[in-house]
Protein backbone atom coordinates (compact mmCIF):
# COMPACT_ATOMS: atom_id res chain seq x y z
CA UNK A 1 0.00 0.00 0.00
CA UNK A 2 2.55 2.21 0.67
CA UNK A 3 4.03 2.94 -3.48
CA UNK A 4 -0.31 3.72 -4.20
CA UNK A 5 -0.32 6.09 -1.38
CA UNK A 6 2.77 7.99 -2.59
CA UNK A 7 1.67 8.25 -5.71
CA UNK A 8 -2.27 9.55 -4.13
CA UNK A 9 0.18 11.93 -2.08
CA UNK A 10 2.36 12.95 -5.18
CA UNK A 11 -0.79 13.50 -7.33
CA UNK A 12 -2.75 15.68 -5.27
CA UNK A 13 0.23 18.09 -4.14
CA UNK A 14 0.86 18.69 -8.19
CA UNK A 15 -2.66 18.94 -9.13
CA UNK A 16 -3.29 21.02 -6.20
CA UNK A 17 -1.20 23.66 -7.35
CA UNK A 18 -3.43 26.90 -8.36
CA UNK A 19 -1.02 27.97 -11.14
CA UNK A 20 -3.85 30.76 -12.56
CA UNK A 21 -4.51 32.38 -9.05
CA UNK A 22 -0.56 32.52 -8.21
CA UNK A 23 0.35 33.93 -11.49
CA UNK A 24 -2.11 36.38 -11.35
CA UNK A 25 -1.37 36.97 -8.17
CA UNK A 26 2.65 37.55 -8.71
CA UNK A 27 1.82 39.57 -12.05
CA UNK A 28 -0.21 42.19 -9.84
CA UNK A 29 -3.19 41.39 -11.85
CA UNK A 30 -5.39 40.50 -8.44
CA UNK A 31 -6.82 37.94 -6.68
CA UNK A 32 -8.35 35.77 -9.58
CA UNK A 33 -11.14 34.34 -6.98
CA UNK A 34 -12.93 38.01 -7.41
CA UNK A 35 -12.68 38.66 -11.05
CA UNK A 36 -14.80 37.37 -14.00
CA UNK A 37 -16.29 33.89 -13.17
CA UNK A 38 -14.24 33.77 -10.35
CA UNK A 39 -12.93 30.22 -11.69
CA UNK A 40 -8.86 29.52 -11.36
CA UNK A 41 -8.11 28.36 -14.35
CA UNK A 42 -6.90 29.66 -17.94
CA UNK A 43 -10.32 30.90 -19.24
CA UNK A 44 -10.75 33.54 -16.09
CA UNK A 45 -7.01 34.44 -16.54
CA UNK A 46 -7.87 35.56 -20.31
CA UNK A 47 -10.48 38.00 -18.47
CA UNK A 48 -8.08 40.23 -16.60
CA UNK A 49 -6.73 41.03 -19.98
CA UNK A 50 -3.14 39.05 -19.76
CA UNK A 51 -3.06 36.92 -23.02
CA UNK A 52 0.19 35.93 -21.61
CA UNK A 53 -0.58 34.99 -18.66
CA UNK A 54 -3.46 32.55 -19.49
CA UNK A 55 -1.68 30.66 -22.04
CA UNK A 56 0.63 29.69 -19.11
CA UNK A 57 -1.86 28.85 -16.76
CA UNK A 58 -3.05 26.68 -19.66
CA UNK A 59 0.10 24.57 -20.04
CA UNK A 60 1.21 24.61 -16.61
CA UNK A 61 -2.43 23.22 -15.49
CA UNK A 62 -2.21 20.73 -18.06
CA UNK A 63 1.77 20.29 -17.37
CA UNK A 64 0.88 19.30 -13.92
CA UNK A 65 -1.45 16.13 -14.49
CA UNK A 66 0.71 14.76 -17.07
CA UNK A 67 3.93 15.12 -14.71
CA UNK A 68 1.62 13.22 -11.76
CA UNK A 69 1.11 10.67 -14.36
CA UNK A 70 4.71 10.41 -15.81
CA UNK A 71 6.35 10.80 -12.08
CA UNK A 72 4.00 8.04 -10.60
CA UNK A 73 4.65 5.71 -13.78
CA UNK A 74 8.42 5.99 -13.18
CA UNK A 75 8.63 6.28 -9.43
CA UNK A 76 5.93 4.36 -8.64
CA UNK A 77 5.28 1.64 -11.50
CA UNK A 78 1.48 0.55 -12.06
CA UNK A 79 0.53 3.73 -10.06
CA UNK A 80 -0.21 6.06 -12.36
CA UNK A 81 -4.05 6.21 -12.78
CA UNK A 82 -4.04 6.17 -8.96
CA UNK A 83 -1.94 9.96 -9.18
CA UNK A 84 -3.47 10.88 -12.11
CA UNK A 85 -7.16 10.85 -10.51
CA UNK A 86 -5.52 12.63 -6.89
CA UNK A 87 -3.82 15.22 -8.77
CA UNK A 88 -7.15 15.65 -10.24
CA UNK A 89 -8.98 15.81 -7.45
CA UNK A 90 -6.02 18.07 -6.25
CA UNK A 91 -6.97 20.69 -8.82
CA UNK A 92 -10.80 20.05 -8.70
CA UNK A 93 -10.92 20.22 -4.64
CA UNK A 94 -7.35 22.05 -3.54
CA UNK A 95 -6.60 22.09 0.09
CA UNK A 96 -4.77 25.47 0.00
CA UNK A 97 -7.92 26.99 -0.97
CA UNK A 98 -10.07 25.41 0.90
CA UNK A 99 -10.72 23.10 -1.41
CA UNK A 100 -12.77 25.55 -3.67
CA UNK A 101 -10.17 24.97 -7.08
CA UNK A 102 -10.71 25.18 -11.09
CA UNK A 103 -13.42 22.90 -12.98
CA UNK A 104 -10.59 20.70 -14.56
CA UNK A 105 -10.39 20.91 -18.24
CA UNK A 106 -6.92 21.61 -18.91
CA UNK A 107 -5.08 19.43 -16.09
CA UNK A 108 -7.36 16.60 -17.32
CA UNK A 109 -6.13 17.50 -21.21
CA UNK A 110 -2.89 16.40 -19.37
CA UNK A 111 -3.78 13.44 -17.81
CA UNK A 112 -5.14 11.96 -20.61
CA UNK A 113 -2.65 12.84 -22.92
CA UNK A 114 -0.12 11.15 -20.57
CA UNK A 115 -2.49 8.31 -19.85
CA UNK A 116 -3.06 7.35 -23.75
CA UNK A 117 -1.70 10.47 -25.78
CA UNK A 118 -4.57 9.04 -28.95
CA UNK A 119 -7.28 9.65 -26.48
CA UNK A 120 -5.37 13.09 -25.31
CA UNK A 121 -5.18 14.43 -29.48
CA UNK A 122 -9.21 13.43 -29.50
CA UNK A 123 -9.59 15.44 -26.38
CA UNK A 124 -7.38 18.42 -27.55
CA UNK A 125 -8.98 18.38 -31.70
CA UNK A 126 -12.28 18.55 -29.67
CA UNK A 127 -11.31 21.03 -27.44
CA UNK A 128 -9.57 23.23 -29.46
CA UNK A 129 -12.27 22.81 -32.58
CA UNK A 130 -15.37 24.00 -30.64
CA UNK A 131 -13.24 26.62 -28.87
CA UNK A 132 -12.81 28.11 -32.42
CA UNK A 133 -15.95 28.06 -34.09
CA UNK A 134 -18.66 27.85 -30.96
CA UNK A 135 -16.23 30.40 -28.39
CA UNK A 136 -17.63 29.30 -25.28
CA UNK A 137 -15.12 27.74 -23.17
CA UNK A 138 -17.38 25.91 -21.10
CA UNK A 139 -18.82 24.41 -23.76
CA UNK A 140 -15.52 23.19 -25.46
CA UNK A 141 -14.15 21.96 -21.98
CA UNK A 142 -17.14 19.72 -21.32
CA UNK A 143 -17.26 18.16 -24.84
CA UNK A 144 -13.54 17.50 -24.76
CA UNK A 145 -14.44 15.98 -21.39
CA UNK A 146 -17.06 14.01 -22.33
CA UNK A 147 -14.73 12.50 -25.32
CA UNK A 148 -12.38 11.04 -23.23
CA UNK A 149 -14.06 8.25 -22.10
CA UNK A 150 -15.32 7.62 -25.80
CA UNK A 151 -12.53 7.51 -27.02
CA UNK A 152 -11.08 4.81 -24.78
CA UNK A 153 -13.31 3.11 -25.68
CA UNK A 154 -13.11 3.29 -29.52
CA UNK A 155 -8.96 2.94 -28.73
CA UNK A 156 -10.68 -0.26 -26.79
CA UNK A 157 -8.35 1.06 -23.96
CA UNK A 158 -11.49 -0.36 -21.34
CA UNK A 159 -8.76 -0.15 -18.76
CA UNK A 160 -9.12 4.01 -18.61
CA UNK A 161 -12.93 4.21 -19.79
CA UNK A 162 -14.10 3.99 -16.05
CA UNK A 163 -11.37 6.53 -15.00
CA UNK A 164 -12.25 9.26 -17.75
CA UNK A 165 -15.50 8.80 -17.39
CA UNK A 166 -15.25 9.62 -13.84
CA UNK A 167 -13.06 12.69 -14.64
CA UNK A 168 -15.45 13.68 -17.26
CA UNK A 169 -18.48 13.51 -14.47
CA UNK A 170 -16.77 16.04 -12.16
CA UNK A 171 -15.94 18.30 -15.21
CA UNK A 172 -19.76 18.41 -15.67
CA UNK A 173 -20.33 18.68 -12.29
CA UNK A 174 -18.14 21.46 -11.99
CA UNK A 175 -19.69 23.43 -14.50
CA UNK A 176 -22.73 23.25 -12.93
CA UNK A 177 -22.72 27.39 -13.27
CA UNK A 178 -22.41 27.52 -16.86
CA UNK A 179 -24.36 24.88 -17.71
CA UNK A 180 -27.10 27.70 -15.76
CA UNK A 181 -25.60 30.39 -18.24
CA UNK A 182 -25.80 28.25 -21.20
CA UNK A 183 -29.52 27.54 -20.58
CA UNK A 184 -30.34 31.64 -19.74
CA UNK A 185 -28.37 32.31 -22.72
CA UNK A 186 -25.58 34.32 -20.63
CA UNK A 187 -22.40 32.20 -20.92
CA UNK A 188 -19.82 34.54 -22.29
CA UNK A 189 -17.70 34.05 -25.03
CA UNK A 190 -13.80 34.11 -25.60
CA UNK A 191 -13.26 38.03 -26.07
CA UNK A 192 -17.06 38.71 -26.04
CA UNK A 193 -17.83 42.14 -24.64
CA UNK A 194 -19.67 40.45 -21.63
CA UNK A 195 -16.37 38.35 -20.67
CA UNK A 196 -14.32 41.59 -20.42
CA UNK A 197 -16.85 42.63 -17.66
CA UNK A 198 -16.72 39.30 -16.41
O1 LIG B 1 -12.01 25.39 -17.98
C1 LIG B 1 -12.91 26.25 -17.38
C2 LIG B 1 -13.89 26.70 -18.41
O2 LIG B 1 -14.48 25.58 -18.99
C3 LIG B 1 -14.93 27.63 -17.89
O3 LIG B 1 -14.33 28.70 -17.21
O4 LIG B 1 -14.26 30.87 -16.10
O5 LIG B 1 -15.82 30.50 -18.02
O6 LIG B 1 -16.28 29.42 -15.83
P1 LIG B 1 -15.22 29.93 -16.76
Amino acid sequence: WIAPTCALLLGYLLGSIPFGVLLTRFAGAGDLRTIGSGNIGATNVLRTGRKGLAAATLLLDLLKGAAAVWLADWLFPGDGMVAAAAAFVGHCYPIWLRFKGGKGVATMMGIVLALHWPMGLVYAAVWLGLLATVRISSVAGMAAAVSAPVGGALFGRFDLVMLVLALAAIVLWKHRENIERLANGTEPRIGGSRDTEG
